[in-house]
């Protein structure tokens, strides 16, 4: 059974997708890692975040490993032919990169495959465009909102909590905003909800409401 859910960033998806996977011994695959991974690669070897045909090229010869245990995995959660990429994956500093490569068509088209066979058998898939193009057929599709103002204080505990930082509102807010308008402009699998998908309205709801609601929606076997 493949369980779809699509959302911006700081919705709350990550966490609510792992609760599930969890509770229903599914495995979690959280599609932004391939994203990360090409780009932490890409800063790596030098390539430019437009540089279609390097990254291509790129693309077809490394060897993307994401770990797709619920539980919070102990060994790498993200590597790159074999070197763990976990922690440059997610540093603030690749973001803008980040965005744009995700929006070359190319790049998409070439991790499709791999996203796809990450979650082969029950699996909760999280992402930006699972129901509409990475698996159309999953069995249940969620598509989670929340007001941008939410997701960037959401954003902010999670920072506090890692790293104790001090990124100012502002600049939480600016990356949300830039995150929000690329995955919602590009031309290719823009962050839309699939026709059939449940819409999972976050605000103001706290992480057990949420995952209640996802849970009580499931369908019946
Ligand atoms: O979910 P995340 O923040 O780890 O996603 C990282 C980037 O990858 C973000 O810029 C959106 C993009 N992404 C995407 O375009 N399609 C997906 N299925 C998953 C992520």
């Amino acid at each position: 059974m493949i369980i779809a859910i699509d959302g911006p960033a700081g919705s709350g998806k990550t966490t609510i997708g792992r609760m599930v996977a969890e509770a229903l011994g599914f495995a979690l695959v959280d599609t932004g890692l391939f994203y990360r991974a090409v780009t932490v690669e890409a800063r790596r070897r030098g390539i430019a975040a437009d540089d279609v045909s390097a990254l291509t090229l790129m693309i077809g010869a490394i060897r993307i490993e994401v770990n797709t245990s619920a539980v919070v995995p102990s060994g790498a959660l993200l590597s790159v032919d074999g070197r763990d990429v976990s922690r440059q994956a997610h540093d603030p500093a690749i973001a803008a990169d980040l965005s744009r490569i995700a929006q070359l068509p190319a790049v998409r088209q070439l991790l499709v495959e791999p996203q796809r066979r990450s979650a082969r058998g029950d699996a909760v898939v999280l992402g930006r465009d699972i129901g509409t193009v990475i698996f159309p057929d999953a069995d249940v599709k969620y598509f989670f909102t929340a007001p941008a103002a939410e997701r960037v204080a959401r954003r902010r505990r999670e920072l506090d909590q890692a790293r104790g930082t001090a990124t100012s509102d502002a600049v939480l807010e600016q990356e949300i905003g830039a995150r929000d308008r690329a995955d919602q402009e590009r031309d290719i699998a823009p962050l839309r909800a699939a026709s059939d998908a449940i819409i999972v309205a976050t605000e103001g709801k706290s992480v057990r409401q949420v995952f209640d609601e996802v849970m009580a929606r499931l369908p019946k076997h």
